[in-house]
């Protein structure tokens, strides 16, 4: 195989999201829609990746900050057409011998096989791979103009287009895949002659007739290259995302009873057998082992649940939650950054932040480690099969040992030996007849007042 480059363009203003923020560092299914077409140019192998923002994309630059080892950024200033910002790339690009695909940085939903097939039209002796679309509103797309043999002749942007031209339906997604040398010289001839003053990206494509190489479109459903420019966009794009994930899950042996009402983030693991009951949330980093339950009302992110768990209604798991096989964790009970091996419990109303819960170890209803003091947090480690009473405070850091208890209602400050009991509240004393003789008191006190 070839080498592969992607160049993703990112240098438009995106004035229409009316937000300080770039689009493209706008997220779909919780990940940035730029980490999405950079996602998707490693999925089809792309070894070199250039972004293409703009002069004010310090926000993209920081964004990427961090991968410039894979990602390389080229800055177009001005701006001035897809065509010029492919070029910016060019410097970045310097020594690339192989095949370059041009992503949109604004376009989430590709599927990894509609850019494959269009370097296979490279390999299958094409000189251009366009990906295109059959337009439900063709409007202003480019119009993918082919001969009657199938051939891609031309892409004529909608403001240039003749009244025949705009009748055509099967539209420019912007995708196009060509050798990265043949690309940029064509992009050396490019003219800015057209209604837009722009260097159009797409007119290579008459180029290359031109030189009589071969051009062929590929056709993809128009959800797929679903562009943002609005958050009206956004969020038809995150519904079209969410409803491609329920779908998966769906066909992979998720139950789910009323799937529209449940959203996963991008990278949500869900095995087969696990039944996700309606009203659910997943942010990132969410893996349910297979068998598990997750019910109704309940927020996961960064969690880990393995098999024949029962989480919810009404849980939250946070980060770093890590729940060992069939772990039980009920309504309002929020879980972070604590480790609950197998069998443990935690039915109701607790916090369980930092801490490590040995296996079969019960927590009861009202429980709070209390992680923070205001500056530093700390641990709390439980044993196995220890049992901590309702409404305890167990002020970390504290180890109670395996198979120790807790009474109810204590506030635990120091450490509890394995099998101990430790209660830690005031103690209950009992006065025989104190009622009665209160009331007889008391009465006695309000008559004579009455007098
Ligand atoms: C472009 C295509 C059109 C296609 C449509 C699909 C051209 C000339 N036209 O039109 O055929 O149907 O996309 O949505 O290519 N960008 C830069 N620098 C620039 C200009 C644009 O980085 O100077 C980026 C934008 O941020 C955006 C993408 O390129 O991500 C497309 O630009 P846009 O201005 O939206 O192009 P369209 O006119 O919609
Ligand atoms: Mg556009």
């Amino acid at each position: 195989m070839r080498q592969r480059a992607a160049v993703i363009l990112a240098a438009g203003q995106g004035t229409r999201m009316r937000s300080d923020l770039p689009k493209v560092l706008h997220q779909v299914g919780g990940r940035a829609m730029v980490d999405w077409s950079i996602a998707l140019a490693h999925s089809v192998g792309c070894e070199r990746i250039v972004v293409v923002c703009g002069a004010e994309g310090t926000a993209v630059q920081q964004h990427v900050a961090g991968r410039l080892d894979e990602i390389a950024i080229a800055v177009q200033d001005p701006p001035q057409g897809t065509g010029d910002a492919v070029l910016a790339a060019r410097a970045a690009l310097s020594g690339f011998e192989g095949e370059l695909v041009v992503l949109y940085g604004d376009t989430p939903l590709i599927p990894a096989a509609a850019v494959e097939a269009l370097f296979e039209q490279l390999h299958a002796g094409a000189s251009v791979g366009v990906l295109g679309f059959d337009a439900a509103e063709p409007g202003s797309y480019g119009r993918l103009i082919e001969d009657s043999g199938g051939q891609l002749e031309a892409i004529v942007e909608a403001k240039d287009a003749s009244a025949d031209q705009l009748a055509v339906t099967f539209c420019n997604s912007g995708v196009m895949a060509a050798p990265a040398a043949m690309m940029f010289e064509w992009l050396g001839r490019v003219t800015n002659e057209n209604a837009k003053g722009e260097y159009y990206l797409t007119d290579i494509v008459g180029l290359a007739r031109a030189d009589g190489k071969a051009c062929k479109a590929v056709a993809c459903e128009e959800v797929d290259v679903l562009g943002v420019n609005s958050r009206v966009e956004l969020a038809e794009a995150e519904r079209a995302f969410q409803d491609r994930m329920r779908h998966q899950m769906l066909v992979s042996g998720v139950t789910m009873t009323a799937p529209e009402t449940v959203f996963f983030s991008h990278d949500t693991i869900v095995e087969k057998d696990v039944i996700l009951e309606p009203s659910i949330v997943f942010g990132p980093g969410v893996r349910i082992s297979s068998g598990a339950h997750i019910r109704a009302f309940s927020y996961l992110e960064g969690a880990r649940v393995a098999s024949d768990c029962v989480i919810g209604p009404y849980a939250r798991l946070r980060p770093g939650a890590v729940l060992d096989a069939k772990v039980r964790v009920g309504n309002f009970v929020e879980v972070k950054n604590t480790h609950m091996g197998e069998g443990a419990k935690a039915n109701h109303l607790a916090y369980l932040g930092d801490g490590e819960v040995g296996a079969g170890a019960n927590i009861g209803a009202g429980t709070i480690f209390c992680n923070y003091d205001g500056f530093l947090k700390h641990q709390t480690k439980i044993g196995e099969n220890a049992f901590v009473g309702s409404n305890s405070a167990l002020v970390a850091p504290v180890t109670i040992g395996a198979g120790a208890y807790i009474g109810s209602g204590s506030v635990i400050t120091k450490d509890v030996k394995s099998d101990a009991l430790a209660v830690a509240r005031g103690r209950q004393m009992e006065k025989t007849g104190w009622g009665a003789a209160f009331r007889e008191k008391m009465s006695a006190i309000k008559a004579a007042k009455k007098r």
